[in-house]
């Protein structure tokens, strides 16, 4: 009964979802489910496969194998049905340029049928949703990345969407804009949008995600609530030492406190945070080291190592 429950309210279904390329298999078996209402992050990072995942889920591209169901549909059997009841923002800014911001929304509600008064209708309701009413005259190339961005949010919007689609909706938005894409995909939650959205910022995923899976290598490694994979993955607290400091690290392995170094840095990991801070503080000294509470950040770093990427 409880199953049945499940799998009902479940709006996308993923079981061993493959797609592989040429050279390279982008995503490996994964098994995933979104449910009704929730808003579910993939993260990971570059190349990890997220846009692959989503853009199957978009019905962009087929999967190469596995099992996957949108709102209840197969995806390899009825992509147009599924298409006409999702909203897809792209990671990359596909806006006409030779449109303008009202048009671009105009001749998307024309591909799914929406015209005249009630066209008229979404698309001003929509332009006060993201806050560019006042732009709607204005050319694509007058608008801040931000702004082109909450376009794209809104026409993603167009058809009133079941499930909403975001590949990395804020990257390289400065902080205010961030801010702002964030505030709408929380209204659009609250309203009962479910929303999809990919990132590879901690702080986003934290801030907006029910639950998350990180992915590496096209494998999902970890999957849950945010504040449960910081309590699985890491400890509560986390001190930040100045790694300048001669003596440090002897402390630390004499202590037996787990940590990890970087070029300016150690990170130490303890279930007794505070304690050890005032430790640390008393022998070394007040101002090398902080003392924070554990963070998506930190499960990240562990999980998919410091190493940088393409
Ligand atoms: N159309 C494609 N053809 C060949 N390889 C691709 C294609 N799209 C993505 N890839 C490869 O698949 C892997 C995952 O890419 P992607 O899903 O874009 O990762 P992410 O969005 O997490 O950065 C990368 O190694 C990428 O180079
Ligand atoms: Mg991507």
């Amino acid at each position: 009964m409880e199953q049945e429950k499940v799998s009902l309210s479940a709006v996308v279904k993923a079981k061993g979802l493959t797609k592989a390329f040429r050279d390279c298999l982008a995503v490996d078996a994964i098994d995933f489910s979104v449910f009704k209402e929730e808003c579910f992050g993939f993260l990971g990072p570059n190349g990890a496969g997220k846009t692959t995942t989503v853009r199957m889920v978009s019905c962009f591209i087929e999967p190469s194998s596995g099992y996957l169901e949108v709102l209840g549909r197969e995806a390899q059997k009825e992509p147009r049905l599924i298409k006409a009841r999702i909203g897809v923002c792209q990671q990359e800014n596909n806006l006409d340029p030779d449109l303008t911001v009202e048009d671009n929304l105009r001749v998307f509600a024309r591909y799914f049928d929406i015209v005249g008064k009630d066209a008229k209708a979404r698309c001003e309701e929509l332009l006060h949703f993201v806050g560019l009413y006042q732009k709607r005259k204005s050319a694509i190339d007058e608008l801040s990345g931000g702004m082109k961005r909450r376009l794209m949010i809104a026409r993603s919007l167009v058809n009133s969407p079941d499930l909403l689609i975001l590949d990395e909706p804020t990257t390289g938005l400065d902080p205010q804009a961030r801010h702002q894409v964030w505030e709408s995909v929380m209204r659009l939650k609250k309203e009962g949008t479910t929303v999809v959205l990919t990132t590879h910022y901690m702080d986003e995923a934290a801030h907006l995600c029910d639950r998350i899976v990180i992915m590496d290598k096209g494998k999902i490694i970890v999957s849950g609530s945010p504040k449960e994979l910081i309590r699985q993955a890491v400890t509560s607290h986390v001190i930040e030492i100045y790694s300048g400091s001669p003596g440090i690290e002897g402390y630390l392995k004499d202590k037996g406190l787990a940590y990890e170094k970087t070029l300016t840095h150690f990170f130490v990991y303890s279930q007794h945070g505070p304690q050890a801070f005032e430790e640390i503080s008393s022998k070394f000294g007040h101002g090398i080291s902080t003392l924070r509470m554990a963070n998506l950040e930190d499960v990240f770093l562990k999980l998919t190592g410091r190493e940088l990427r393409e």
